[in-house]
C-alpha cells in the first residue's frame, strides 16, 4: 500500500469538501480545506478594517501577513480539522456570506497565495493527504498521484450553498447566492495568479447528476486503484 497525495479542485460549492472529507476519513488521511485558509485571511482583514465592499487596503494586509497564524486542529467529533485564526476557532465564522463576498479579492493577491501555498505544501510533505481547493493539482501538488476536478451547474451549486445558509439561519436570498457563486467563478477563473483550471492529468467529475454516494464511490475506487498498484 502506497501513501499518496490526492488533489481535489473545482468550482465553489461542487461538494468538493464533502467528498474530500469522506475520502480522508476512509483512507485515514489528513484532510485540508485550503479554501478555509483564504477565508480565514479574509476574516482577519475584515476584523482589522482592511477590507469591506467599498475598500481594500491590500498593502496593509500584505504587511500584516506575518501576524496571521493559521492552524488546523483535529476535532474528533467532526472527524476533520477545524481552522484556527491566531488560536481562535473560526470554522463557522469564515462560512458567512460577508466572507464569501470578499474572499475572492483576497485570494487574488500573489503574496498571500505564496504564503498559503507554502503552508499547504508543508502540510502535505508526508503525503497521505486529501486537499481541496482551486490550484491544488496545478500549483500546490503538481505531482499528486490523483487529481480530481469537480464541476456542476451554477444553479445546482447555488442551491447547495443557499440550503446551507438557510440551515444556519442567514438572511440571504437564492438570487444573491447565485450571483455570489457566479461572481466567484468569474474571479477564480480569470485571476492572473493560479486561476482555476483543470490540470491536464485531472479526472473531471460533473456531479450535477450524480448522488453524493455515487461521487464518493467513483473517487474512492480511483484512489484505491492507485494505492494498491505497484
Ligand atoms: O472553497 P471555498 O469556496 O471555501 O474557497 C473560498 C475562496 O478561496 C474561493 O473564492 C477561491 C479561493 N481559493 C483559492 O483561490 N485557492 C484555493 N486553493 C482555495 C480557495
Amino acid at each position: 500500500m502506497k501513501n499518496i497525495t490526492i488533489a481535489i479542485d473545482g468550482f465553489s460549492s461542487t461538494g468538493k469538501s464533502t467528498i474530500a472529507k469522506e475520502l480522508a476519513t476512509k483512507l485515514k488521511y489528513v484532510y485540508v480545506d485550503s479554501g478555509a485558509m483564504y477565508r480565514a485571511v479574509t476574516l482577519y482583514a475584515m476584523q482589522h478594517n482592511l477590507i469591506s465592499e467599498e475598500f481594500f487596503l491590500k498593502e496593509r494586509l500584505i504587511d500584516e501577513l506575518d501576524n496571521i497564524k493559521l492552524a488546523f486542529m483535529f476535532n474528533p467529533d467532526l472527524g476533520f480539522g477545524e481552522i484556527y485564526l491566531n488560536d481562535v476557532n473560526v470554522e463557522t465564522e469564515i462560512r458567512n456570506m460577508k466572507v464569501s463576498r470578499l474572499v475572492s479579492k483576497v485570494a487574488e493577491i500573489p503574496e498571500i497565495r505564496k504564503k498559503l501555498v507554502e503552508q499547504q505544501q508543508q502540510m502535505g510533505i508526508n503525503k497521505s493527504v486529501v486537499m481541496d481547493g482551486r490550484d491544488i493539482g496545478t500549483v500546490v501538488f503538481p505531482d499528486a498521484e490523483l487529481k480530481i476536478f469537480m464541476t456542476a451547474s451554477a444553479e445546482k451549486r447555488a442551491k447547495r450553498r443557499f440550503d446551507e445558509f438557510v440551515e444556519r439561519g442567514e438572511q440571504v436570498t437564492f438570487d444573491e447566492t447565485l450571483k455570489n457563486v457566479e461572481y466567484r467563478d468569474h474571479i477564480d477563473t480569470s485571476r492572473k495568479d493560479s486561476p482555476l483550471v483543470k490540470a491536464k492529468d485531472a479526472i473531471e467529475i460533473d456531479n450535477s447528476t450524480l448522488t453524493r454516494k455515487e461521487q464518493f464511490e467513483k473517487v474512492y475506487k480511483l484512489a484505491l486503484e492507485i494505492i494498491e498498484s505497484n
